[in-house]
């Protein structure tokens, strides 16, 4: 018997060092446990096949640094996971060489994800990157010579000492490499960290900019004709294709999914479950042939209903409320139309450019 969800996740943790902003599950070193921890997902895999739909839409490989990860292994992992329309790798630029990419290729993925950043060579220094500008450009080259035609690239803004000049450069940079799709995110830096302590007045003056970089990005990026598809996602459009992250899609509309790795996250009828992020015991379960350890939540409709909104009104698309009224604050909405923020006809809710660029806090006041 075979079940519903169509999108898979696979967390491939290996860092080559840790970058000082990040905060995802990450372990560096351990370079000798790459085989045993390809050996435990496909583990983790059997274990859950049954809650996979028998066409997979999506695969996605995100990490820490999947490329990282020894290719030999990559590889088999690959070649084990079911076939997939969309199978994307997320990469770090220093490590893609010509071998990698044409391996990726033959391997079947149609996406590759770099996590370029910035392209100024002191802000890379300040996040502590491994690779430099060219590593990026050069990145990219290799994954067109291998045959990519679906390339993106991350940008991140609001770094210390960012200028908006800095800002400008970077997404000129990002755009003379054509890539198909952009991905620009703001930095968050938590509390706390080692990275807040060492920036945290200039952190505070970056904030105060954040908003303007925000509608910079937008502006640039759309007059070079991408398409603002979520909010921080952009897309180009002049292919016949479509050319938005079908898996992230699934995600913004509450399609099931299935995470697997330390610290992976699955959503399958209505049931939430967090991997722990602990390799070693992780290891250890499933060589024992059990399910890693898990904090499970059970989703009811309400906040099925609440998550679906809030995720929905990220997208350019109308959102159609049939079914999600209990999720929306009569109030609030009347509020948000009248304030220009956003606009309901036709039994579908859509932001406004105004209500998208404020984002999170025009979804706070529509949902109930
Ligand atoms: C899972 S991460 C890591 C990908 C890859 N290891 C890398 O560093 O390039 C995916 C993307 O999230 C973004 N990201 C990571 N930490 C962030 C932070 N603290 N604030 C904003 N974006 C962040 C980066 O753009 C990164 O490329
Ligand atoms: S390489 Fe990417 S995942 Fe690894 S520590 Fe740096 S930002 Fe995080």
């Amino acid at each position: 018997m075979s079940g519903h969800a169509r999108h898979v996740y696979v967390h491939l943790p290996f860092c080559a060092h840790r970058c000082g902003y990040c905060d995802f599950v990450t372990v560096v070193g351990k370079e000798g446990q790459h085989a045993v921890y390809v050996d435990a997902l496909l583990h983790e895999l059997e274990l859950e096949r049954r809650s996979l739909a028998e066409d997979i839409e999506t695969i996605f490989l995100g990490g820490g640094t999947p490329t990282l990860t020894a290719l030999p292994e990559l590889l088999r992992l690959l070649e084990a996971l079911p076939p997939a329309e969309e199978v994307t790798v997320e990469a770090n630029p220093e490590t893609i060489t010509p071998e990698l990419a044409t391996a990726l290729r033959a391997a079947g993925v149609t996406r590759v994800s770099v996590g370029a950043q910035t392209f100024r060579p002191e802000l890379l220094r300040v996040l502590e990157r491994v690779a430099g500008p060219d590593d990026v450009r050069r990145a990219v080259h290799h994954l067109r010579d291998a045959g990519f035609d679906n390339i993106s690239l991350d940008l991140i803004y609001g770094i210390p000492g960012q200028s908006a000049a800095d800002l400008a450069a970077d997404l000129d940079d990002a755009l003379a490499l054509e890539p198909e799709h952009l991905s620009c995110y703001e930095l968050e830096a938590k509390p706390g960290t080692r990275f807040t302590h060492a920036w945290g007045t200039e952190l505070e003056r970056q904030a105060e900019a954040l908003e303007d970089y925000f509608e910079r990005v937008v502006a640039r990026l759309t007059g070079a004709g991408y398409r603002w598809y979520e909010t921080a996602n952009f897309c180009r459009t002049d292919s016949t294709r479509d050319l938005r992250s079908r898996h992230n899609l699934g995600y913004w509309l509450g399609h099931d999914y299935l995470g697997l790795g330390i610290g992976a996250v699955s959503t399958i009828e209505g049931r939430r479950w967090r991997n722990a992020v602990g390799l070693g015991r992780y290891l250890g379960a499933l060589a024992a042939g059990r399910p890693p350890e898990r904090e499970v939540e059970e989703l009811d409709d309400d906040v099925r209903a609440r998550e679906r909104v809030m995720l929905g009104l990220r997208l350019d698309e109308p959102l159609l409320v049939d079914g999600l009224r209990s999720a929306l604050d009569p109030a609030g909405l009347e509020r948000a139309e009248r304030l220009g923020l956003a606009v309901e006809s036709d039994g579908s809710l859509t932001l406004t450019r105004r209500g998208r660029f404020l984002g999170g806090g025009v979804t706070a006041e529509i949902v109930a």
